[in-house]
């Protein structure tokens, strides 16, 4: 049987912070950058990799009938599912994650709907390194030094070789999420899924992925982005 790959485009944040500071009213995954709604971008992409077949998004109940406009006019056939997000990114990937019908071995592919610069190497590679290895998740080596620090003074200088800036896409085995979810019961303070896989046991595969690949923060990042993606 061929395995199905599902992605979750998460896009339920409110982004206040973000909204606050640039004054714009929408949330950050939803404001036109370089033509398009930055969730347009990823919905594009995943809808033309031949390795997906089906997305599910997640967001506010209040943006359903606009996300549906969106995938209608970028005939985005691929769109399987609106799924209502949670109070947390973590709360509503898993209320998407409860929607998909997989077999164990099939895979779900995670991505912040606030990341819009990825392409479809990036996503037909970490696909296939999953089909090989498993669990496997994009990341970019820390280049600057990194210290703890207690009441604003630092107690530690980390040792930065082995340490890595996490991004999304991240790729999991069906079967593996699920036991992930199970074995994690009330414990939702995660900040991504594979912090979660870890805990539960399992080895999580680290690719270098760009630097360039940045999620939506503050303002600045839409400046950016605009040079980067053009
Ligand atoms: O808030 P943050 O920048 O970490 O959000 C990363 C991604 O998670 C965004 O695409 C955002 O829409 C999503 N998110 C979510 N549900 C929440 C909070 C954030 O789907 N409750």
């Amino acid at each position: 049987m061929k395995r199905k790959v599902y992605v979750i485009l998460t896009a339920a944040g409110k982004g206040e912070r973000f909204s606050k500071a640039s004054k714009l009213k929408k949330p950050k995954q939803f404001i036109r950058l370089l033509g398009k709604p930055v969730i347009l971008h990823s919905l594009l992409l995943f809808q033309k990799c031949k390795y997906v077949d089906g997305i599910f998004v997640t967001s506010g109940r209040e943006y359903f009938e606009y996300i549906h406009s969106l995938a209608a006019s970028g005939r985005i056939i691929k769109l399987s599912g609106l799924v209502e997000g949670g109070k947390t990114r973590f709360e509503s990937v898993r209320n998407a994650f409860l929607e998909i019908k997989g077999n164990p071995y099939d895979l779900v592919l995670i991505h912040d709907a606030a990341r819009p610069n990825i392409n479809i190497d990036m996503v037909n590679d970490i696909i296939k390194a999953a089909m090989r290895s498993g669990e496997v998740i994009y990341g970019s080596k820390v280049s600057e030094t990194v210290k703890r620090s207690k009441n604003g003074f630092v107690t530690e200088t980390l040792n930065r070789k082995n340490l890595w800036f996490v991004q999304t896409p991240q790729v999991f085995r069906h079967d593996v999420l699920k036991s992930a979810y199970k074995k994690s019961g009330k414990k939702n303070d995660f900040t991504d899924e594979s912090g979660m896989v870890e805990r539960a046991g399992n080895r999580v595969k680290l690719m270098e992925g760009s630097k360039e690949n940045i999620k939506i923060t503050s303002a600045s990042d839409i400046t950016l982005l605009k040079k980067l993606m053009k």
